[in-house]
């Protein structure tokens, strides 16, 4: 079984192993063979970033054949791009968010870097806020999500899986 919202433990779980960005280049091989369609962006901390994000990621899927997966991808976008754009604006130099989409042509990760260490958490929303939902949403639609700090340089990645 696959933990959501966990920090990775030792081994990864299986349906995410291969695709850990910004490791050693020795794993790049493995993981481009598990994950064969692969794209990189890097966007301003900026809150404009959102609609950019989730508008390249509909493009790449289009282009990939995957437009079917388009919906759930997008929105794991938005939620974990904003995140990781409110996440920033408490570090003190954080000009950037990274994302990463890759697709085995089933199924879809999308990774998000930020420069903030702090963990993601999975919080139940109050029924009379709009805020604290993201994560929630992210935790329904896709098939696993999880966050893990990047050895040798600051922030974390937090990752969701989408499938079919
Ligand atoms: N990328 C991130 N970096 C640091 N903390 C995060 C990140 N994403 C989420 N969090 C934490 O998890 C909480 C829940 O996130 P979320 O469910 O998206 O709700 P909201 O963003 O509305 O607070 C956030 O309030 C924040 O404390
Ligand atoms: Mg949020």
């Amino acid at each position: 079984m696959i933990a959501k919202g966990g920090q990775l433990a030792q081994e990864e779980p299986p349906a995410l192993a291969g695709a850990t960005p910004l490791l050693a280049s020795r794993q790049q091989g493995s993981r481009a063979a598990a994950w064969p369609l692969q794209d990189f962006l890097e966007f301003g901390a900026l809150s404009g970033s959102v609609p950019c994000a989730r508008y390249h990621a509909r493009q790449i899927l289009w282009e990939w054949g995957l437009a079917r997966l388009s919906e759930s991808v997008e929105l794991v976008v938005s939620e974990l791009i904003t995140n990781a754009v409110s996440a920033s604006s408490l570090c003190d130099r954080a000009l950037s968010v990274r994302m990463w989409l890759m697709s085995d042509k089933a199924r879809v990760l999308t990774l998000v870097w930020d420069a903030n260490p702090d963990a993601p958490l999975l919080i139940k929303p109050k029924s009379d806020t709009e805020t604290g939902r993201g994560l929630v949403l992210v935790n329904a639609v896709s098939a696993a999500w999880d966050w893990y700090p990047v050895p040798g340089m600051t922030g974390k990645v937090v990752r969701a899986l989408v499938t079919e």
